[in-house]
C-alpha cells in the first residue's frame, strides 16, 4: 500500500537545517515505509499512490518516541505528593519505607488486568499527544514474579495499542522489603532472573538506579555485567539527587542512556561523549520534585552528547501523561531551545532506545508521523497545557 500525505508543512527533525522544515510538503511511503519527503511542488503524482491522505494544514512531524517510562504500576502517590508538599523530602519518604516501596506493594497486589488496563489507559493518553514509540520499565514488581508479570504486560500494552513498546527492565529500582540490610544478595538474584526474563523475550534493555537511597555504583556494576553479558544494551537512572558517579559507570558499559543528570560532573559528561550515551532528561521530575539544580546543559551542548527528552512517567516522581508539556518544560526549566526539545523526543529519544529506523522523517525510516494543528513546531513548546488536534500514523497506518 502507498500513501501520500499533502497538504502540511513538515519538520523532518533530521538535523540538515533547523527543524528540517518544509513549509508546504509532501511525503510518500510504500507500506511501513517512507520513500520520498520533499516540497509539493516535487511530489510524486497522486498516481503514484494508492491512497492520498489530505491533511488540510498542520504540521507532520517523526512520531513522538518516548524513551523513558514507567508505565506499569498499582495504586497512586498522590497522598505522598500532599506530604512533600508540607516539606518532606522526596528522599525522606524513600527512607521511611515509602516511595517506590508503596508502588511496589501495589503493584504486587493488583492483578494482571488491572496492571494492564491502566497501562493502556496511560498509552493511549501518549498517543493523543503524538507517542508512536514508547519505552516501559519494569521496577515496581522486586520480585523475579513480579517484574515479569510488569515486564508481560509492557508487552501487552504494544499488542493492544500498535505502538511500539521497548520493554526495560528495571528490577534494580529500590530494595524490596524481603531483602531489609541484605542488597548485595537482592543484587545476587536480579543477576539470576534476568537470563530467564531474557530467555522470555521479555526484556530489551536493562536499567537501575544508581542513588543513595537505592544502589551503589558496584552493585549497579554488577546488573550491568549481568545484562552485557546476555547481549543486551544497559541505561541508568544516574546523578538525580546527588552525584555518584553513575553516568561515567553507563558510559563504561557502552550505556544507551543516561537519565535524569541534574548532579552530572565534567567527568561525567566526558565519558558520555566518549561512549555516545544519550543524556535523557526529564523536566516533569525535575518539576514533580521542585528540584532546583539544572542538568549541566551548556556542557552537554559543547560536549557533543546526543540530548532526550521524555516523560518518566510514574507515580512518585513524574505522574504526567503529557510529552507536549515535556517539551514545553524543557524550554522554561531545563533551558532547552523549542528545537532542541522537539528533536529530544523524536530523533534523540529515538537513539537513547538505539532505534535507528525512526524519530526522523526520511526515505527509508519507518512511517511513524505525528500531525499536529499548529502553524510551526515551535508552538509546541509554546502553547503549553493546550491539546492541537493530532492523528498518528504507526508503520503507515493511521492509529484509532
Ligand atoms: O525516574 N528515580 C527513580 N525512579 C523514578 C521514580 C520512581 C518513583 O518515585 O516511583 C524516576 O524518577
Ligand atoms: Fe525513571
Amino acid at each position: 500500500m502507498r500513501r501520500l500525505w499533502r497538504g502540511t508543512a513538515i519538520a523532518t527533525m533530521d538535523g540538515g537545517s533547523p527543524w528540517g522544515w518544509i513549509p508546504d510538503g509532501a511525503l510518500l511511503a510504500d507500506g511501513d515505509r517512507i520513500t520520498w519527503v520533499g516540497p509539493a511542488s516535487a511530489s510524486p503524482p497522486d498516481q503514484a499512490a494508492d491512497v492520498v491522505i489530505e491533511l488540510g494544514g498542520g504540521v507532520l512531524l517523526p512520531g513522538l518516541v518516548d524513551a523513558h517510562t514507567h508505565l506499569v504500576y498499582g495504586g497512586d502517590r498522590a497522598a505522598e505528593f500532599e506530604r512533600r508538599l508540607q516539606g518532606v523530602s522526596y528522599e525522606q519518604i524513600a527512607r521511611e519505607g515509602g516511595g517506590i516501596r508503596s508502588t511496589v506493594a501495589a503493584t504486587r497486589a493488583a492483578s494482571d488486568d488491572t496492571l494492564l488496563a491502566g497501562a493502556i489507559r496511560r498509552a493511549r493518553a501518549l498517543m493523543t499527544e503524538g507517542v508512536t514509540t514508547l519505552e516501559i520499565k519494569s521496577g515496581y514488581g522486586l520480585s523475579e514474579h513480579d517484574e515479569a508479570r510488569c515486564l508481560r504486560v509492557a508487552r501487552a500494552v504494544g499488542t493492544a495499542t500498535g505502538l511500539t513498546v521497548r520493554t526495560t527492565a528495571l528490577p534494580a529500582h529500590a530494595l524490596p522489603p524481603e531483602y531489609e540490610g541484605r542488597a548485595d544478595d537482592y543484587i545476587d538474584a536480579v543477576c539470576q532472573w534476568l537470563p530467564r526474563w531474557h530467555a522470555e523475550g521479555l526484556v530489551d534493555a536493562v536499567d537501575a538506579f544508581c542513588e543513595r537511597i537505592a544502589f551503589c555504583p558496584a552493585q549497579v556494576e554488577r546488573v550491568f555485567s549481568a545484562a552485557r553479558s546476555l547481549g543486551l544494551p544497559v541505561k541508568l537512572h544516574a546523578e538525580q539527587l546527588s552525584d555518584s558517579g553513575g553516568a561515567a559507570l553507563a558510559a563504561r558499559h557502552a550505556a544507551l542512556s543516561a537519565d535524569h543528570l541534574e548532579w552530572l560532573s565534567d567527568e561525567g559528561i566526558v565519558a558520555m561523549a566518549a561512549a555516545g550515551t544519550v543524556a535523557v532528561l526529564l523536566p516533569g521530575a525535575f518539576h514533580f520534585l521542585r528540584e532546583t539544580r539544572l542538568p549541566p546543559i551548556a556542557r552537554l551542548r559543547a560536549a557533543g552528547v546526543p540530548i532526550a527528552v521524555a516523560t518518566d512517567h510514574n507515580p512518585g516522581s513524574s505522574p504526567t501523561l503529557s510529552p507536549l508539556l515535556m517539551i514545553h518544560l524543557a524550554c522554561t526549566l531545563l533551558r532547552l531551545t523549542p528545537e532542541e526539545a522537539v528533536a529530544g523526543i523524536t530523533r534523540e529519544g529515538a537513539r537513547a532506545l538505539g532505534l535507528a529506523d525512526r524519530g526522523t522523517l526520511r526515505p527509508g525510516q519507518r512511517a511513524d508521523l505525528a500531525h499536529f494543528d499548529i502553524d510551526h513546531p515551535r508552538a509546541l513548546a509554546y502553547a503549553f497545557g493546550q491539546h492541537p488536534a493530532c492523528r498518528t500514523w504507526v508503520a503507515g497506518q493511521e492509529t484509532a
